[in-house]
């Protein structure tokens, strides 16, 4: 018989739960959608089990729904999570994460001598490969990768 399942934290009637998201990355989750500066209830756990992940985080925003152009910024630090839509309590819509071709902010820029670390110009980057994350600097075209990813 399968166990009855506990939920960590409460289920949510109406809004959008983003899951499977690495626990090291909940708090970037957050800035990059701007979760902290909306009046929108919202709860969340981090360092739950996770076979996939080691220790995942879970989101629950109230009353939101994003456009996919939105929700894909997080792809960088959580590739891997998944977007549950909620109405009247009911899972009416899952979804995934996909890197966008362009990038603007998030990500710093690797090369020391480029613009963007010593001007206040946002960042921006072509995407040239999605599955190990590469993106190539619009302004030096240095390319940075996954692991001198750093995000601002
Ligand atoms: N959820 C919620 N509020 C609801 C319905 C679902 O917060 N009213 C959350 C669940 O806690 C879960 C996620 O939305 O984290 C997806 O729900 P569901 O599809 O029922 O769970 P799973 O089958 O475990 O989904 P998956 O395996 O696709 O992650
Ligand atoms: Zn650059």
């Amino acid at each position: 018989m399968k166990e009855p399942k506990q939920l960590s934290v409460s289920a949510i009637q109406n809004g959008t739960v983003i899951d499977h998201i690495p626990a090291r990355n909940l708090f970037k989750v957050i800035s990059i959608l701007g979760l902290d500066h909306i009046h929108n209830q919202i709860t969340f756990g981090t360092n739950l089990e996770s076979k996939k992940l080691g220790r995942k985080a879970i989101i629950k925003i109230s009353d939101k729904y994003f456009e996919d152009e939105d929700i894909n910024r997080i792809a960088l630090v959580a590739p891997d999570a998944k977007l549950n839509i909620i109405r009247d309590y009911e899972v009416v819509e899952k979804k995934v994460v996909e890197v966008p071709d362009v990038i603007v902010g998030i990500a710093k820029c690797m090369n020391p001598k480029c613009i963007t670390n010593f001007e206040s110009v946002t960042t921006r980057f072509r995407v040239v490969s999605k599955k190990n994350v590469s993106l190539k600097c619009h302004y030096c075209e240095k390319i940075t990768n996954q692991e001198n990813l750093h995000i601002i």
